[in-house]
């Protein structure tokens, strides 16, 4: 095992800068995610560790070794990509035992480990079978099954479980990270699925345009998104985005009036006419009904009014895709099952203050909550 270290990596390809100044230190033994919307460069990034790519300018250190000239093969990762190459003329077995007996590795401890990762994948059923003989799920467990065989310092895996159908994906996801927590073996993962991103990570590393957002924790990205772009992409549904004026004391959003907190007021630079983009989760608005009133003081909340467009039932909760009547700005909410508006309705929407994201209209960087409390 070994941590894996990134210092200012840059990747050109002609004129296109597929990732810029990339600088990130994975401990040994941690699971790291990187995601970010489709070409912003984390499989640049994953294949430039893996030694497939070369960087334009940096360093890269696996464990206390600089790897920049050192060729693929000599690296010890492995990588498992989207589109699993199983070779078709071979048995379960033999994919697996394939990068070992590459290495003419001992046959006995070829045969002892092919059993021990078959065990850990739930593939031992399976393992006289020919690739085309399998699900997708059994063909990805295979091409994990042959990257963990030869228990490599680091692990790389692109979108690995993208091929998957949704409940397959799930459990393939939770059998991943017990794999992880039984091998401890370094891991570096690129997705652009956010659920994968919260669910596996240490740490998450957004990234956008080839350059990293925002390193942190999945809880802490959730609660203290460095920027719109981060605050929007992670959470399902999105964060909503509210453009919005300052007025005398408040937030003018669609004519119609958010009050500012006295501690919203002390962090941010207020002035009469500035423009902001007030951030709301669709978890933290509640729909104004008396019976329905959190224990919130009068001041911590505020109300939007807005017009159901559609109502979706999710079983557990229902989903309202609604909209600001003037400007037809979209607004999600997220309210209990039993409520069940129609198209058209108009709705006010109990907005819980205290959970409001104010960023930069301009560049987007968070505002409120500040950084230091
Ligand atoms: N060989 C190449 N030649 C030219 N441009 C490239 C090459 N490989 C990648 N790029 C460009 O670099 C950028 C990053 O690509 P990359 O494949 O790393 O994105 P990604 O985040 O993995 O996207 P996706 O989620 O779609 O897989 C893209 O703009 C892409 O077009
Ligand atoms: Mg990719």
């Amino acid at each position: 095992m070994a941590s894996v270290s990134l210092e200012s990596i840059k990747r050109k390809f002609n004129n296109v800068t597929a990732i810029e100044d990339i600088t990130f230190d994975i401990p040994d033994g941690e699971f790291w995610v990187l995601v970010g919307p489709s070409g912003c460069g984390k499989s640049t990034i994953l294949r430039t560790i893996a030694g497939l790519e070369t960087a334009t300018s940096g360093k890269l250190y696996i464990g206390d070794k600089l790897m920049n000239n050192v060729p693929a093969r000599q690296r010890d990762v492995a990588m498992v990509f989207q589109n699993y190459a199983l070779y078709p003329h071979m048995t379960v077995a033999e994919n697996i035992a394939f990068g070992l007996r590459m290495r003419k590795i001992d046959p006995k401890v070829v045969q002892e480990r092919v059993m021990t990762v078959a065990r850990s994948l739930a593939l031992e059923h399976l393992l006289e079978r020919k690739p085309k003989q399998l699900s997708g799920g059994q063909q990805q467990r295979v091409a994990l099954g042959r990257a963990i065989a030869r228990q490599p310092q680091v692990f790389l895996l692109d979108e690995p479980l993208s091929n998957l159908d949704a409940q397959l994906r799930d459990d393939t996801r939770a059998e991943l990270k017990e794999l992880h927590q039984k091998l401890g073996i370094t891991t570096v993962y690129v997705t652009h699925d956010q659920v994968e991103a919260m669910t596996l990570a240490d740490q998450i590393v957004v990234l956008n345009r080839g350059r990293i957002q925002q390193i942190g924790e999945p809880q802490e990205i959730y609660a203290k998104p460095a920027n719109r772009m981060v605050a929007t992409f992670l959470g399902s549904p999105p964060m909503n985005i509210l453009p919005a004026k300052y007025v005398a004391g408040g937030f003018a959003v669609d004519g119609q009036v958010l009050p500012v907190t006295a501690y919203m007021q002390d962090k941010l630079h207020l002035r009469e006419g500035l423009e902001f983009d007030l951030g709301v989760r669709p978890e933290s608005i509640n729909i104004n009904e008396p019976q329905r009133r959190r224990e919130h003081r009068e001041e911590e909340l505020g109300e939007l009014v807005v017009e159901v467009k559609v109502v979706e039932p999710l079983g557990r909760e229902t989903l309202i895709r609604a909209s600001l009547p003037s400007s037809g700005v979209l607004v999600n909410v997220q309210v209990g099952a039993d409520v069940r508006p129609r198209p058209g309705d108009r709705l006010t929407l109990e907005i819980d203050l205290g959970q409001l994201f104010v960023f930069d209209t301009a560049t987007g960087d968070r505002l409120y909550p500040p950084s230091a409390p």
